[in-house]
């Protein structure tokens, strides 16, 4: 894929599906600064990944990080992941205004705070992608704050592809089902712990409802991420694409 010695930012990097998606744009010959909000798991996840890793600590829904982010790129950048961890679960009435208010900041004002401060250093040929959910197409059951929150997101991505595209600039988003990450293996804990279930039995029944009948890895995603951030994608622009297994079932 066309992503030698370009420059990516990608945040939620020290595990599950932002750390994948670093690192096969590290394996595919880019430079990857990575983002989360331990210095000690990004610091070690980077080091994983050798000299072309820049680990940078932050959290996404901080005003002051989008600056030291900036700092850490130096003067050229090719794309921006924007990911970090999910929002709380829940049901619509019950979850509190902070949680509310927090799920904003997480998922929608922290990333435009960090794209106003990145998108400046994109040229012609720049790439954006969000890491959304499923939940864009399909609500799921106890997740309101995504639910809500993440049509929004969708929404985003679509209108930053039209402000962006006469630049050369491309914004898609990627929607993940069930992956395999340590959000997905607590939020299996929670409904154990809830109904009272074995963890094992809860993810049987949880891949029993996907077509493909199983949890995806973070690899999968990253491989459809390094696609859409490299050359390779370059008439793609507002695209949103499931990787999913099969697990929407809306039309189209
Ligand atoms: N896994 C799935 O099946 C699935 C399904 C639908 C949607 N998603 C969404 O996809 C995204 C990634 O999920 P995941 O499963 O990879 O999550 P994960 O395993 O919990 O990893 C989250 C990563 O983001 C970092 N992070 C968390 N909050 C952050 C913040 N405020 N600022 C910067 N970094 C932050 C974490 O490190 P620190 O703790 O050090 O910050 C970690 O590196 C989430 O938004 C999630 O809701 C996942």
């Amino acid at each position: 894929m066309d992503l030698r010695d370009r420059t990516f930012v990608v945040g939620g990097a020290s595990r599950g599906i932002g750390h994948a998606i670093a690192a096969e744009l590290v394996r595919a010959g880019a430079r990857a600064v990575m983002v989360s909000r331990s210095a000690e798991a990004v610091e070690a996840a980077a080091a994983e990944l050798g000299g072309r890793a820049t680990p940078v600590a932050g959290d996404i829904a901080d005003p002051g990080a989008p600056d030291r982010i900036r700092e850490a790129v130096g003067e050229r950048l090719d794309g921006i992941v924007v990911n970090s961890g999910g929002p709380p679960l829940g049901h619509a009435l019950d979850i509190s205004d902070e949680d509310w208010r927090f799920s904003y900041e997480l998922l929608i004002g922290g990333p435009l705070r960090l794209l106003r401060a990145l998108v400046p250093l994109l040229g012609d040929g720049g790439a954006i992608l969000f890491v959304t959910s499923s939940s864009v197409r399909q609500p799921i059951t106890g997740l309101d704050t995504s639910n809500v929150l993440r049509p929004g997101v969708a929404a985003l991505a679509k209108v930053l592809a039209r402000d962006l595209g006469p630049r050369g600039i491309r914004v898609n988003s990627i929607a993940p089902g069930r992956i395999d990450t340590d959000r997905l293996r607590g939020n299996d804990e929670a409904r154990a712990a809830r109904e009272g279930r074995e963890v094992d039995d809860v993810r049987r029944d949880s891949a029993s409802q996907i077509p493909l009948r199983r949890y995806g890895e973070p690899e999968e995603m990253a491989r459809v991420a390094a696609f859409l951030l490299s050359g390779d994608a370059s008439y793609v622009s507002g695209a949103a694409i499931q990787v999913d297994g099969g697990l929407v079932t809306a039309v189209p």
